[in-house]
């Protein structure tokens, strides 16, 4: 069942208000434009032309030219009739049948487009169109019958009241003899309300060639949503996340409240994993079995390893972290860090490109940037190293079984020694040697009744 598909994405998206072009559009971590594209791979599909045009390099340059994908451009948007007549050259094999898709409509399923492809040769239909029937039609083809037989399909500013009125419409999916595609093309014109070459045109064309045309009617109309308006594309990231959290759920994940989680597509979750309302979960991120990710965290391009519990509002990038991991709640572990296994990393701490080793605990209000931790390495409260002095970042190591006394700075670069320990409130600015004590605070003064005199000469004035 071999066929070659053509995807539509030329389109400025006018609607969308946007400088960017409409395709590029993220639904779910990834443009749009992505998933059509995936999914004609899924089914199998031999060739793809991309039809670009608006923001051409812009798209080009997301999709990554390779092996099966080439791009042709459209210079000027004269319509969807238009951008699959300029293919004609690039398809390979017209002996094939040709799949149309949109980079608009990014639900389509590789099912759906199997099915399309072998109802098509089953039927053996000249043009087969994929349509299902929507409660608020406004804005598509309408899909005109005479009983079971399709007739034409009109655009919604062509319609008249009558055919506003019919719910079965267009997806803009097609599946089309490759040799007649070409042929008909050549006779559609550009008369109708929006002055644009149709492509939907061709179905008459086959009526009035005695061809045989059949409509493929889909259950899930969602499948077919057409983005056009930022509304849509609020639609579109909704539908696309029930079927994420849907396809988690029945891995074994729990998701508490899944119309309040957003879970990118890219992303993985192991089994017995506990996901808290208004987590997000983005980019190519994977969560491992029985981990625990509360409320309001937000995890990008991550590894989060087995058990794992990350407490609630850390925001967490580009990072690794172990298994059985506590971080939070409200850290902030920047990119290129590495928490080790049984690590723990605490409220209000920022971790950034640094290596946290096993066991080691960073558990309260602490900044470590540029940072080498070996194991079982306590960080006390208030922590800081000084990675920075204004012109470059400087590294801090500080190894195996150290202690560092709360409110310390440790001013890199510079190396705490194995088992050292770093007395409260030091400023640390050289090289600590294994098994010692560094300290730099001041000696303590006491002044005895000091404060009591105070108190008194301040109440003889009042
Ligand atoms: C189109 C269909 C309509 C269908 C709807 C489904 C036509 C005439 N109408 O309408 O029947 O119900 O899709 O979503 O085909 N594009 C180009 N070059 C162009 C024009 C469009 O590449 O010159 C691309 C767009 O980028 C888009 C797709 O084709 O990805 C559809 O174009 P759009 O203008 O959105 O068509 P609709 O009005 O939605
Ligand atoms: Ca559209």
């Amino acid at each position: 069942m071999s066929f070659s598909t053509i995807i539509l994405a030329a389109g400025k998206g006018t609607r969308m208000k946007s400088s960017l072009p409409k395709v590029l559009h993220a639904v779910c971590g990834r443009p749009m434009i992505d998933y059509p594209l995936i999914e004609a791979k899924k089914a199998g599909t031999k060739e793809i032309i991309v039809v670009i045009g608006h923001g051409a390099e812009a798209v080009k340059a997301s999709l990554k030219e390779e092996g099966q994908l080439s791009f042709i451009i459209q210079e000027e948007q004269l319509g969807t009739g238009h951008a699959v007549k300029i293919t004609e050259n690039a398809i390979k094999d017209k002996d094939l049948p040709i799949v149309i898709l949109c980079g608009d409509a990014p639900l389509i399923r590789s099912s759906t487009i199997s099915r399309l492809v072998s109802s098509h040769i089953e039927n053996r239909n000249v043009v087969t169109v994929l349509t299902a029937d929507m409660d608020r039609p406004a804005g598509y083809g309408r899909i005109i019958k005479d009983g079971s037989e399709i007739r034409k399909i009109v655009e919604e500013k062509d319609a008249t009241y009558e055919e506003k009125c019919i719910s079965e419409v267009n997806s803009g999916v097609y599946c089309v003899d490759g040799r007649f595609l070409f042929e008909a093309l050549k006779k559609v014109g550009s008369n109708n309300a929006q002055g644009e070459y149709y492509l939907t045109d061709i179905i008459a064309i086959c009526g009035d060639s005695k061809l045989k045309v059949s409509s493929s009617r889909l259950v899930d109309s969602g499948e077919i949503l057409g983005i056009n308006s930022r509304k849509d594309l609020a639609e579109a990231n909704r539908l696309m996340r029930e079927r994420i959290t849907d396809r988690l759920m029945e891995g074994g994940v729990s998701i508490l409240d899944p119309d309040n989680t957003y879970i990118d597509s890219g992303v993985e979750i192991g089994s017995d994993a506990i996901i808290y309302p208004q987590a997000r979960l983005e980019g190519s991120t994977f969560i491992g079995n029985g981990c625990i990710i509360e409320t309001g965290t937000q995890i990008k391009d991550s590894k989060i390893g087995d058990d794992s519990h990350i407490k609630p509002y850390c925001v967490i990038s580009e990072s690794v972290l172990e298994g059985q991991t506590t971080v939070g709640p409200f850290a902030h572990i920047r990119p290129h860090s590495h928490i080790k296994r049984k690590a723990k990393v605490g409220n209000f701490v920022e971790i950034k490109k640094s290596v946290i080793d096993e066991g080691s605990k960073v558990n309260h209000l602490s900044y470590i940037g540029d940072s080498e931790i070996g194991r079982d390495v306590n960080i006390g409260a208030g922590t800081i190293t000084c990675n920075y002095d204004g012109y470059n970042k400087f590294k801090t190591t500080i190894e195996d079984g150290a202690f560092i006394g709360s409110g310390s700075n440790l001013v890199a670069p510079v190396t705490v020694g194995k088992g050292a320990i770093i007395g409260a409130g030091s400023t640390i600015t050289k090289t600590v040697a294994q098994d010692s004590l560094a300290l730099t605070r001041a000696d303590q003064r006491a002044v005895k009744d000091w404060a009591k005199k105070k108190r008194e000469k301040a109440m003889e004035k009042d």
